[in-house]
């Protein structure tokens, strides 16, 4: 294949339809573009691959320690890309990260108390408050100078809310929260004497070259011993398939809490995934410099081209692979029903807490980009 692109890796279009991939089934048979759950369509490094076969070749899958190597990497990395530093000891494993979610809100609330959690927001944040029978508080997230926040003079709080479900960089929206944004916001936890779990899963994935990824933990000591920290290299490196996931907690009495909630209920980590995780975090960063070269691409091209058609604006998006497009003024009853007909696969806005948006994924080629804009642009044609 010819491809003049200085992204060579990221043009590659891999055919995924008969990879028992949620992404890709969704629309098997019909001709609608899968855009929506976030994993992208990249090939992995080679040295995540690399190492994988070289665990297959070995041949014995038998239960598996967290390698010590992959806990000195994160040490690593956390110090030198986020300057914080973080003890081995705080890392708990995790097979996924909507785990930790549900973890989280069921070693730091009981049944009588409340969790605050942003809306819109990924869906997990709200059905994990759900799941576990706690109270489900809500904090609106609005836009103030044209990037979406939290607004915490808005946020419903009583006496019986213990728990802030946090999402930096935010999903949906992209926002990359400021320091003084997240001193506000550690603010608040101190008035309301509130526990913050911290979702830092897209803390990889800064588009702006300006913006700054400051993990909540690592503002002061009031803010790490009130924290649960979720990360992953699961959508850094895409390989949220394989399930390698880490909270980091400070605090002894919160992290015991937290291990002990997944006692007997939540597996190992997967032997396979320690082994991509540890790879990505030794050598992926080569690619990773490729991928957000690539997706600053995508980014400026689906900003420039959604907010030239006529019903739709996209505010910029300073980090993650995923734009939260407002199609309020959409003259349709469902947006996401109407880009579906025209072949386009968003996830719908109601999913998050807002049906008049919808959520692109722009972690594929640019040909599938171009053609999911030629078609939404075509269907607005269509019905002026
Ligand atoms: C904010 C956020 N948290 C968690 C996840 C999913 O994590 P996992 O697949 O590890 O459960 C996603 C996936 O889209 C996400 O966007």
């Amino acid at each position: 294949m010819t491809v003049h692109s200085p992204h060579p890796l990221f043009e590659q279009h891999t055919d995924r339809t008969h990879s028992n991939s949620i992404k890709w089934n969704k629309y098997q048979g019909r001709d609608i573009l899968p855009m929506w759950v976030a994993d992208s369509d990249f090939k992995v490094p080679d040295v995540i691959t690399e190492a994988l076969h070289q665990h297959v070749d070995h041949g014995i899958f038998g239960y598996g320690h967290p390698p010590p190597r992959l806990a000195e990497l994160l040490v690593e990395r956390m110090q030198q890309r986020y300057d914080w530093n973080i003890e081995p000891d705080w890392i708990v494993y995790l097979p996924g990260l909507v785990c930790g979610l549900n973890l989280a809100v069921r070693a730091l609330t009981d049944e009588n108390q409340a969790v605050l959690s942003p809306k819109p927001i990924y869906p997990p944040f709200t059905s994990s408050v759900k799941l576990a029978n706690r109270t489900l508080k809500i904090a609106p997230v609005s836009l103030q100078d044209n990037r979406w926040l939290i607004d915490l003079e808005q946020a419903e709080i009583s006496p019986e809310t213990k728990l802030l479900l946090f999402c930096n960089p935010l999903n949906p929206g992209g926002t990359v929260y400021r320091h003084d944004e997240l001193t506000a916001l550690l603010a608040f936890a101190e008035k309301h004497d509130l526990y913050i779990c911290s979702d830092e899963i897209h803390c990889d994935l800064i588009l702006d070259k300006n913006a700054r990824h400051i993990p909540f933990a690592s503002l002061n000591n009031s803010a790490a011993q009130r924290s649960v920290t979720l990360i992953a290299p699961s959508k850094t490196f895409n390989i949220a398939g394989l399930g390698a996931s880490m909270a980091i907690i400070p605090n002894p009495v919160l992290r015991r809490r937290f291990i002990k909630s997944k006692a007997g209920i939540v597996p190992d980590v997967n032997v396979l995934a320690y082994t991509a995780a540890q790879a990505a975090y030794e050598s992926g960063q080569p690619w990773l410099d490729q991928q957000l070269a690539f997706l600053r691409q995508q980014r400026d091209k689906l900003e420039s081209e959604v907010n030239a058609m006529p019903f739709l604006k996209l505010h910029h998006i300073e980090a993650t692979y995923l734009a939260w497009i407002d199609a309020s003024a959409l003259p349709v009853a469902s947006p996401y029903k109407f880009f579906e007909q025209a072949g386009v696969g968003l996830s719908p806005g109601a999913d998050f807490g807002n049906a008049r948006f919808v959520r692109l994924n722009f972690a594929c080629c640019s040909k599938t980009l171009n053609e999911a804009l030629r078609r939404m642009r075509l269907a607005i044609k269509n019905l002026i």
